[in-house]
């Protein structure tokens, strides 16, 4: 059975991912081009050991060229070695899921789709305004520096805030050593970001995928890529796909224990004048369990604009991008529907 709501007759309050609905309604339905396959074919996804980083020049520098090699023909990869304890990663999706459980009056003092509010608590991207909607929950929390943020975490449950904000403290001085790396394969130094982005935003995206009943019919997040210099996923279960962008075909992220993934944002796409690609990734569902992830991302502050290297515009790469900010981003997306597929990467391109 299928329900033949129109988006216009339910808000959020009472949307069909907090309900349980047991079918798919209308306004969650993929168009049938976009709709993802039941048993997708599963990525190759680098991985990359980055205990290299911290050792003789010689051992760094194959860390840095394999993730030179990586961004160029992928954008994604995983990491191990990456120094954060099974016991923290476990936590902060323990308590990210703690957090989807609680009784819905709770999660709604913290709801907004003000896609400017620090702390937001949502389901879909901006439910009942979209017009497509997706069959996701989700806690956007700024999370840099930690202590201007936490207070307006929530404490229900009360080791919420301890739990993900070490997770949030320990994923951001990795995506810092990784941002070191990419610059310096980029042939820019160390420090060329890594000094901006100590004034840097970071966000948690803490998602939640309910078992959908017809996962064939919906996504959890359409096909998007970050705006973000990196991302750092964290996830309970498969369900994140990559798209290939030799032939547009989708392929699921396998899962393994304690491993992270990194995907290249929108704003090291334009600081590399388009050498490195930001990835375009979707979340796809399933009708058992329910699955968390926490896709950290890490960028320049709210205002700062990024723009592609000098070193690396000249005459036979003019200047491929337009400047822009995370504000410039945040302003897209309250007016753009992206999964209309509006995406913010475009109006960017020059030519
Ligand atoms: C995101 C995202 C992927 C996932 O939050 O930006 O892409 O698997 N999440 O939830
Ligand atoms: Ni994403």
């Amino acid at each position: 059975m299928e329900g033949d709501k129109s988006s216009s007759s339910f808000h959020t309050s009472e949307t069909a991912q907090e309900k349980g609905l047991s079918y798919v309604l209308k306004c969650d339905k993929i168009s049938s081009s976009n709709r993802p396959s039941l048993y997708p074919d599963i990525a190759h996804v680098p991985i990359i050991d980055l205990a290299g980083l911290g050792k003789d020049p010689a051992s760094r520098s194959t860390v840095v060229n394999d993730i030179r090699n990586t961004c160029r023909s992928n954008g994604f990869f995983h990491i191990i070695n990456h120094g954060i304890d099974q016991s923290t990663l476990d936590g902060a999706l323990s308590l990210a899921s703690k957090f989807f459980k609680l009784p819905r009056e709770e999660k709604m003092k913290l709801m907004s789709n003000d896609v400017k509010k620090p702390v937001r608590y949502g389901t879909s991207i901006k439910d009942g305004e979209d017009n497509a909607q997706f069959w996701r929950v989700f806690l956007k929390l700024y999370a840099h520096p930690l202590k201007n943020w936490v207070e307006l975490w929530p404490n229900n449950p009360t080791d919420y805030r301890e739990k993900l904000g070490k997770y949030a403290v320990e994923v951001r001085k990795l995506a810092m050593e990784i941002m070191e790396a990419i610059t310096e394969s980029l042939g820019l130094g160390t420090k060329y970001i890594s000094n901006k982005m100590e004034d840097g935003i970071q966000a948690l995206a803490v998602n939640g995928y309910p078992p959908c009943p017809n996962p064939e019919l919906a996504l959890g997040i359409p096909p998007h890529s970050d705006y973000s210099c990196i991302t750092i996923v964290l996830q309970s279960s498969p369900g994140l796909e990559v798209m290939d962008p030799r032939d547009g075909s989708w392929r699921l992220v396998p899962e393994a224990k304690g491993i992270l993934q990194v995907h290249v944002g929108d704003q090291v796409e334009v600081l590399s004048n388009g050498l490195y690609k930001g990835v375009f990734h979707r979340a796809t569902l399933n009708s058992e369990r329910f699955r968390i992830s926490i896709a950290s991302l890490h960028g320049l502050a709210m205002d700062e604009k990024i723009e592609s290297a000098k070193e690396l515009v000249d005459e036979e790469h003019p200047k491929g991008y337009k400047g822009s900010s995370f504000t410039d981003f945040l302003n897209f997306i309250s007016g753009n529907d992206i999964g209309d597929g509006k995406h913010f990467m475009n109006t960017l391109k020059i030519n």
